[in-house]
C-alpha cells in the first residue's frame, strides 16, 4: 500500500515516493537520477511521460497546442502517475518547472501524501545552467526567454515552490551531495532487494 509518509510531515511511515520541484535548471532530473541510484528506487521524469503519451516532444506541444495544451497534457500525465504511485512502487519523480505552480496539480500531489522537495538556486545560477544546457546539449525550453523574463517568472513562482515539504539548497553543491542531503533530511530508505534479485 502507498503510505502517507514521511519524515517531513512527521508521519511515522517510511516515504515511498518523492517529487522534486523547482525552476528550470534546478537539477530536478539529474538529482532525481542520482537519488534513484542511491536508493534503488525507480526514477521518472514527468515530461518524458507527457512526451510518450502525446507522441510529441515538449517544444512541439508548445508550438502546436500552446502552453494551455501543454498544461492539460501535464495534468493528465500527473494524474496517471499518482494513480500508479498508489500501487506502492518506490519512485523519485522530477516535475517540469511549471507543474507544481498549477494549484490543481499541487492539490493532487498533497492529497496523495507524497513528499515534495524544492531544489532551490539563485536565478543567475539557474539562467547560467539553462544557457549552458541549450548550448552544449541542445536542450530547448519553450519558456526560457531572456534573463529579464526568466527572472520575472522565477520571482512569480518561487512562493509556490516554497510550499514544498522540504527546501534543499543547491548552489555550489554537486548532484551527488544534493542527493545525499535529501536522503538524510527525509530519512529515505534504500529499497530492499527481493529474493533472487541481482544488485
Ligand atoms: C516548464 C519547464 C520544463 C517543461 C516545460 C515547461 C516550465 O521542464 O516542463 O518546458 O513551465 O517551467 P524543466 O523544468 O525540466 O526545464
Amino acid at each position: 500500500m502507498f503510505s502517507r509518509n514521511s519524515a517531513v510531515s512527521g508521519h511515522p511511515d517510511v516515504a515511498r515516493a518523492v517529487v522534486l520541484i523547482g525552476f528550470m535548471g534546478a537539477g530536478k532530473s539529474s538529482v532525481g537520477r542520482a537519488l534513484g541510484e542511491q536508493l534503488g528506487w525507480t526514477f521518472e521524469d514527468l515530461d518524458e511521460r507527457i512526451e510518450r503519451r502525446e507522441r510529441r516532444q515538449v517544444p512541439e506541444i508548445f508550438r502546436d497546442s500552446g502552453e494551455s495544451g501543454f498544461r492539460r497534457a501535464e495534468h493528465a500525465a500527473l494524474r496517471e502517475l499518482l494513480k500508479e504511485l498508489r500501487a506502492g512502487v518506490e519512485r523519485i519523480v522530477a516535475l517540469g518547472g511549471g507543474a507544481f505552480v498549477q494549484k490543481h496539480n499541487a492539490r493532487l500531489i498533497e492529497a496523495g501524501g507524497v513528499s515534495t522537495v524544492f531544489l532551490d538556486a539563485g536565478v543567475e545560477e539557474l539562467w547560467r545552467r539553462c544557457r549552458q544546457q541549450a548550448e552544449r546539449q541542445g536542450i530547448e525550453r519553450p519558456l526560457l526567454g531572456n534573463l529579464a523574463s526568466f527572472r520575472k517568472l522565477y520571482e512569480a513562482r518561487r512562493p509556490r515552490y516554497l510550499k514544498a515539504s522540504f527546501r534543499q539548497a543547491t548552489d555550489g553543491k554537486t548532484v551527488g551531495d544534493i542527493a545525499a542531503e535529501v536522503v538524510q533530511a527525509l530519512g529515505l530508505v534504500r529499497r530492499r532487494r527481493r529474493r533472487g534479485e541481482k544488485q
